[in-house]
C-alpha cells in the first residue's frame, strides 16, 4: 500500500485535541479548525501549528504578526466543523460569540482554555507550514472536557475514574 495511505490510517487512529485558530489580519477576522498543535518549550514559552498550503488561512497566517490557539470542549462539535469548512455559514465570526485580549485576535466564547502568540517563524515543511508562536497570554477557563478528533469522528475523553474501574478488571 502507498506510504500516505499507511500513514493516514495510523494518524486516523491517533487521538488529537481541537483547537481553531484565529487571527486578525487588516482589520478582518480569520479561523480554522486545527489538530496540529503542540507545545514546544517552555523557556522561551514556544508552540507550534501545522497548516496545509491548501487552506484557505495559510496565507494570512503566514503574513499575520500574532494568533490564538482556542481549545475546543466536548460541547463545540458544531464550532469545529464551521471553522473546518464542513458547515457552510457566511461569516464565521458571526456564527459564533467572542470576545478578544492582549492580541484583538478572537478568543471563541465556551473554549476549555486559550493561547495567544506572537507569530516568531514559519518553516516549509512539504504539503504544509510549521509555524511557531511565542505565548504571551494562557488561561484555562473552565473544566470542561476536551473535543478530540479520533478515527474520523468527535470523541471525549474517559474519566479517570473509568480507568480505574478497566484497569481492576486486570489486577
Ligand atoms: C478535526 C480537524 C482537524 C484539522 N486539523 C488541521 C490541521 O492541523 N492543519 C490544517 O491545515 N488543517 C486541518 N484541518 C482542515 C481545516 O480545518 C480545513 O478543513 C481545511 O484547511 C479547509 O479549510 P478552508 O475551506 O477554510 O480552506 C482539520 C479539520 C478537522 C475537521
Amino acid at each position: 500500500m502507498d506510504i500516505r495511505e499507511e500513514l493516514r490510517k495510523v494518524m486516523r487512529v491517533y487521538p488529537q485535541g481541537v483547537t481553531v485558530v484565529t487571527t486578525k489580519f487588516e482589520n478582518s477576522l480569520y479561523g480554522l479548525t486545527v489538530s496540529a498543535f503542540t507545545s514546544i518549550s517552555l523557556d522561551p514559552p514556544l508552540i507550534m501549528i501545522s497548516i496545509s498550503k491548501l487552506s484557505s488561512m495559510h496565507k494570512i497566517l503566514s503574513n499575520c504578526e500574532s494568533f490564538t490557539i482556542n481549545f475546543l470542549a466536548e460541547d463545540q462539535k458544531i464550532v469545529s466543523d464551521i471553522f473546518a469548512g464542513r458547515i457552510k455559514v457566511k461569516d464565521r465570526f458571526e456564527a459564533v460569540q467572542y470576545f478578544t485580549e492582549r492580541t484583538g485576535c478572537p478568543i471563541i466564547k465556551g473554549v476549555r482554555a486559550f493561547i495567544e502568540c506572537k507569530k516568531t517563524i514559519a518553516y516549509d515543511a512539504g504539503d504544509h507550514s510549521i509555524i511557531l508562536g511565542e505565548v504571551i497570554n494562557a488561561r484555562k477557563l473552565n473544566d470542561k472536557n476536551p473535543l478530540v478528533y479520533y478515527n474520523q469522528q468527535y470523541t471525549t475523553i474517559v474519566s479517570p475514574e473509568k480507568l480505574e474501574i478497566i484497569e481492576d478488571w486486570w489486577f
